[in-house]
């Protein structure tokens, strides 16, 4: 018998990821699926051998077969599904975001803290090698005080199915911002090891989607909202109490080349890093400029380079959390500061 039997609610886009990644554990086992499209849930049952396919999360919550639940579904439900399935007693690994604003990710948290169960943001980017190694460079101090970062993930034409729930802020909260910006935000911060923010200034636009343009058809639902009204483009720095600044920038549709550009770039006193680009910029002792490509940092921390596997290990007490909720909630309340900014068009001091 597996140690951790999981349910997933939600069989969309990105459930399907996560169940290959739940199968390829040794120590997992999905018990039962719930969705309330049947032919979602269906599909999924059938390509991972999962006997139980429910049409309501209630009906998998209830279950003592089930020890963990994974949560994908619209952002307007993470809160509340996160929080029933908590008091259920179940351990949750959540999609991103962590809930449409702080006040219901704090609610989550207290639910979690209130049951003694394992709540865990899944932020994949945390685990993909190149961060693992760049968090290892700063932890070593190789880059010096960072004292700047360039964040990015800017799409030519991405934005998810325009007119399912993505595309509309009762359902998702927000756009561009929310759904990758998340990502590379929580990803430096990580790497930065700082999660204390000072003060955010933003800017969000709406200029692609709402005219019918620059669809990527990423995601499952259906398009059953008639109205755009997130953000396809947001922009922010971000203050840290260090004095390090941030600055970031979220686009899934812009007039750009590059059909997507994803980056990391830091800033230190005694060198650069571009994450992904997997390059250190230094000066050597005589002073000439050094480029340095594939830098050694050790062993990976997870090898296995998987926030599903890391979960798991978590809960069979094999590896020690490396996403917090404290650190989640953190990102949660830059992302709300962000939003908040660009209302009012002033700095969010928090
Ligand atoms: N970590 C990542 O890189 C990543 C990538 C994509 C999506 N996501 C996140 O995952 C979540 C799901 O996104 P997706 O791309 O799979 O969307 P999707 O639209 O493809 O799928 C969402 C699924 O949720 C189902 N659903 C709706 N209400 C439900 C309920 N009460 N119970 C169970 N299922 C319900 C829908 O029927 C649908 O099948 C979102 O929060 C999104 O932000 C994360």
């Amino acid at each position: 018998m597996a140690a951790i039997r999981f349910g997933l609610i939600g069989a969309g886009g990105i459930a399907e990821y996560t169940a290959r990644e739940l199968a390829g554990h040794p120590d997992a086992a999905i018990v039962a699926v719930a969705d309330p499209s049947e032919p979602r849930a269906r599909a999924l049952a059938d390509r991972f051998g999962v006997p139980a396919v429910l049409a309501h999360h209630e009906a998998l919550l209830v279950r003592d077969d089930v020890d963990a639940v994974y949560v994908a579904v619209p952002n307007s439900l993470h809160a509340p599904l996160a929080c029933a399935a908590l008091e259920h007693g179940k351990h949750v690994l959540l999609e991103k975001p962590f809930a449409m604003n702080a006040t219901e990710a704090t609610a989550v948290a207290a639910a979690a803290e209130r049951n003694d169960r394992v709540l865990m943001l899944g932020m994949n980017q945390r685990f993909d090698p190149a961060v693992q190694r760049a968090r290892a460079l700063v932890e070593q101090g190789s880059l010096g005080a960072v004292y700047h970062t360039r964040a990015f993930w800017r799409r030519r034409a991405g934005i998810p199915r325009i007119g399912s729930w993505f595309t509309s802020r009762a359902a998702a909260g927000g756009g561009a911002l929310l759904d990758i910006g998340v990502h590379m935000l929580d990803a430096t911060l990580h790497i930065l090891g700082e999660f204390e923010p000072a003060s955010v200034t933003g800017a969000a636009f709406t200029r692609f989607g709402n005219r019918g343009l620059g669809d990527g058809s990423w995601g499952r639902s259906e398009r059953s909202f008639d109205t755009f009204d997130v953000d396809d483009f947001a922009t922010a720095l971000i203050r840290m109490k260090s004095g390090a600044v941030v600055s970031l920038d979220a686009a899934w549709a812009l007039h750009q080349e590059a059909m997507e550009e994803r980056g990391i770039e830091l800033y230190g006193e005694d060198a650069g890093l571009s994450v992904f680009g997997n390059r250190l910029y230094q000066r050597d002792a005589d002073r000439s400029f050094v480029t340095r490509q594939g830098l050694p940092a050790g062993p990976l921390a997870f090898p296995h380079a998987s926030r599903v596997h890391h979960f798991v290990n978590v809960l069979l007490g094999r590896e020690a959390p490396v996403v917090t909720v404290a650190q989640s909630l953190a990102v949660q309340r830059i992302l709300d500061a962000i939003y908040t900014s660009a209302r009012t068009g002033a700095e969010v001091r928090l």
